[in-house]
């Protein structure tokens, strides 16, 4: 292999269905996908993979030499999505092929409802890599934590002391309700950088870079289901892949940030806040009010193209106070009800019966006016409706 061959990660997801509602994947889905990649392995189209869940999403992590937005990489994981749905659909699984917005492939499957997280570079002599997946959010949970990662010295010592990071980095973020992009960089421009990325809903911070030399540091999935389809089918929950170590942050610095349990969105219905619990595979099933949003960290070593690990980085004692925390604010949250903050604004629920209680309700809303005391800039109800 020459030294200058690169190496692409691909994580792509898709939720095709699950048992018991939205709640876990079934094992026989993940067998059909493994089945389809372990062919394609064989092949050598692909060098390794590892197929995975959280939660009601089925996760393909694969190595391979083709570069990013590969159509042959593409078409593979869209056909073990198809092979996984069949199996979904004999089962009689809940929400069989959810993600999956199309019947036919048409060369990225990008657009077509799985997420995709894919970066290339040339392995340095030890590649430590983290791929995070969560189930019950969307693409913008990850903007807190890789603030923190990347830019934040109270997190990340390594930007203070260690001379091959203390340049800084530079962030992608995409709008994507406008589908544009801008980069920032951080020290210099980290309040732009927060003005933008404290709105998760529509700033979704896309890939970082290392300022000094453009090496990619992270990647996260960026495909919100309901912007690509115009209509409520799923939360979008979202995979990232962070490189680690020598130049990049450390191991433990890039999972700190996970020790505080943020509030998300995306909990049950994709309507409601709640916090982001890391947790071990073993935990990875969304039960209470469908969740608590739950996120999965993997270590991998990447050596020659190939996959070695994984560690479960979560399943450890030292986060079982964050999960404890997660609960307790669940706890909080759950005792809104219907009530915001807990249910997220009209203008972001998934799930909304606000136009039809308007539409019944509208004959019987008289002007009010002289109570208000003054005149109200009137607003269309479709404003309201969840669907701008
Ligand atoms: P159904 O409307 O399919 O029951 O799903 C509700 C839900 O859990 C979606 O978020
Ligand atoms: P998924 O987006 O994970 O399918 O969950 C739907 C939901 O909102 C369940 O409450
Ligand atoms: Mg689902
Ligand atoms: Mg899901």
């Amino acid at each position: 292999m020459s030294e200058q061959r690169k190496t692409t990660i691909s994580v792509i997801k898709a939720d095709i269905g699950s048992i018991a509602g939205h709640h876990k994947v079934h094992p026989d889905t993940m067998l059909a996908a493994s089945r389809v990649l372990a062919e394609a392995k064989r092949k050598g189209i692909i060098k390794s993979f590892y197929v995975t869940h959280v939660g009601d999403d089925l996760q393909l992590i694969m190595t391979h030499f083709k570069g990013v937005n590969s159509p042959e990489i593409h078409e593979l994981a869209w056909n073990a999505f198809k092979e996984a749905t069949k199996v979904a659909k004999e089962l009689g699984l809940y929400a069989a092929g959810q993600d999956l917005l199309s019947d036919a492939f048409s060369g990225n499957i990008r657009g077509l409802g799985p997420g995709v997280a894919e970066m290339e570079f040339v392995e340095r002599p030890a590649e430590p890599i983290i791929v995070f997946m969560a189930d019950k959010t969307e693409p913008g949970a990850f903007n807190l934590p890789l603030y923190k990662i990347f830019a934040d010295p109270f997190n990340t010592a390594g930007l203070v002391i260690d001379p091959r990071m203390h340049d800084g980095f530079a962030f992608e973020v995409l709008d994507v309700y406008e589908g544009r992009r801008v980069i920032l960089k951080a020290p210099e421009e980290l309040y732009d950088l927060l003005a933008l990325i404290g709105t998760p809903g529509r700033y979704v911070i896309k890939r970082v870079f290392r300022k000094k030399d453009n090496e990619i540091a992270a990647v996260v999935s960026s495909e919100r289901l309901n912007l690509i389809a115009g209509k409520y089918i799923g939360k979008d929950d979202p995979v990232m892949i962070v490189r680690a170590q020598s130049g990049f942050p450390a191991m433990g610095e890039i999972l700190e940030p996970f020790s505080f349990p943020h509030l998300v969105a995306g909990w049950m219905r994709g309507s409601h806040h709640g916090p982001l619990m890391p947790v071990g595979l073993k935990d990875a099933k969304c039960t209470r009010f469908d969740g608590p949003p739950r996120v999965v960290a993997l270590g991998f070593q990447v050596h020659n193209g190939e996959l070695v690990g994984p560690t479960d980085l979560f399943d450890d004692v030292a986060f079982d106070e964050t999960r404890r925390l997660a609960q307790q604010i669940a706890d909080y949250l759950r005792r809104h009800g219907p009530f915001m903050p807990h249910r997220l604004g009209p203008e972001e629920m998934e799930y909304t019966t606000l136009p039809q209680v308007l539409e019944r309700l509208k004959d019987r809303f008289e002007a009010a006016e002289e109570e208000l005391g003054y005149k109200p800039i009137i607003r269309k109800s479709e404003e309201l409706s969840g669907k701008q």
